[in-house]
């Protein structure tokens, strides 16, 4: 029988461990480069030629942001998603109503993965497959332990032999059928405490392979997780086309700058330069409201003269609510790319009382060079009170200023009035 295989994203968590504040955004609808983890997560399983169903497990009221992060997802992504199913009070009760939304579909194999894993690798799902392939009833994704383990017992330290640990992680896959009997079964005999569903092979002795994972399939728990993969996922932004052009053959050199201002409002972080860095307030605003990251991309608008960010991302579009703003900055960049040029210096001013800036400066800058593929040199980033004066000084909210250099050959057929 040919294989059909379904990916069952669990995302009904609450991710208490990385905050209990109840305004706070559980980790699977965090912002992460481009998209929503969860986007990043079904992407990924979206674009492999493999998996042809996917179904994702979200809390109940979570609709909404369900349907954001899909839409932010891609058009391939979409065509493999069907109806989400309702979560429950645990992991374990999520997958099983997953896998029970499944039972009636066709799908013969099913990977069970959990959402707050967007670094999932290509070949992981595809070393899985071929387990499964090759007539694996249960396949583990599992990294060896490479830290040195101690355990205590009768109050004395001991090293456990690390040769024979294992980290699990997900996905962790099954025949459909397999995985459906193992929850059914535990449902029926009360065992609810399974903290992951391998747990439940072991339990009823079924043979279990193990595919490689990788150290970058961590699962977002904690705060410090949500920054490492905030900065894997920064590295990773779409690529900016390179110019065919050395700096040295653009003789028309442009300057531009670019202003932008947005309100506080009540929070634990701000977005700078696509940093995130924790605040007492956060800023307001359609899209992340990144204002270096809008005055860095009207300063280029301005130095080719095309508009500004509102005429190409109009906030009254639905569609850039929550969006993360290194993609209106890769636009722009992506027009100057077009005229054959290449911004070749960014200079950003933050005007604000607090957050203090000069402890996160290097990271704005690795951040801002990363999204604009230039050397860090050729990224200032200044900051500067307003001397408690004006609205800054009431901190009231955070202006930004920035100044871009771009260079573009000449044009020749250029007309200028006489
Ligand atoms: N999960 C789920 N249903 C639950 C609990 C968890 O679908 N009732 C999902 C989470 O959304 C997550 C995965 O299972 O993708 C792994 O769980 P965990 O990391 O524990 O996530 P949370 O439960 O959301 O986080 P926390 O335990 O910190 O509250
Ligand atoms: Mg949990």
């Amino acid at each position: 029988m040919k294989q059909r295989v379904a990916a069952l994203i669990v995302a009904a968590g609450k991710g208490s461990r990385l905050s209990n504040l109840p305004d706070d955004l559980p980790k699977q609808y965090r912002r992460l480069g481009s998209g929503s983890v969860l986007s990043h997560t079904l992407n990924a399983f979206g674009r492999h030629a493999g998996i042809d169903d996917i179904v994702c497990v979200i809390a109940e009221g979570d609709r909404l942001l369900y349907d954001r992060s899909l839409a932010e997802a891609s058009a391939e992504t979409q065509a493999k998603c069907h109806e989400p199913a309702t979560g429950g009070a645990t992991r374990q009760a999520s997958v099983f109503n997953g896998l029970s939304a499944l039972s009636e579909s066709g799908v013969t194999h099913v990977l069970i993965h959990d959402a707050a894993r967007p670094f999932i690798a290509e070949r992981t799902i595809s070393d899985i497959l071929d387990r499964l392939r090759s007539g694996s009833a249960a396949v583990l994704t599992a990294i060896l332990v490479v830290d040195t383990i101690k355990s205590i017992a009768d109050g004395r330290l001991k090293t456990i032999d690390r040769s024979k640990l294992w980290a699990a992680q997900t996905p962790q896959a099954f025949a459909l059928e397999t995985a459906l009997k193992l929850h059914q079964q535990a449902q029926s005999e009360g065992r609810l405490d399974f903290t992951d569903d391998i747990g439940l092979a072991e339990w009823q002795e079924i043979d279990i392979d193990i595919a490689e994972g990788s150290a970058d399939n961590f699962k977002i728990t904690t705060q410090p997780d949500l920054l490492k993969a905030e900065s894997l996922a920064a590295r990773m932004t779409h690529p900016v086309s390179p110019s065919p052009h050395p700096l040295a053959a653009l003789g028309d050199v442009r300057t531009g700058q670019g202003y932008d201002v947005h309100a506080f409002e009540d929070g634990d972080a701000v977005i700078l330069g696509g940093v995130s860095i924790p605040h007492s307030r956060k800023l307001k605003g359609h899209s992340d409201a990144d204002v270096v990251l809008h005055a860095i991309t009207d300063a280029i608008l301005g130095a080719i003269a095309d508009g500004d960010i509102g005429a190409h991302f109009p906030p009254s579009d639905p569609k850039w609510k929550g969006a993360a703003s290194d993609q209106f900055l890769v636009d722009a960049l992506r027009r100057v790319g077009e005229l054959g040029g290449r911004v070749a210096h960014v200079d950003v001013t933050i005007i604000c009382e607090a957050p203090k800036i000069g402890p996160h400066r290097d990271a704005l800058r690795s951040s801002i060079a990363q999204i604009c593929k230039l050397p860090i040199g050729r990224v200032s980033v200044k900051a500067t009170t307003s001397e408690k004066l004006g609205f800054t000084g009431r901190k009231e909210g955070i202006a930004c200023a920035s100044v871009v250099t771009v260079r573009l050959p000449f044009d020749d057929t250029e007309e200028y009035p006489q």
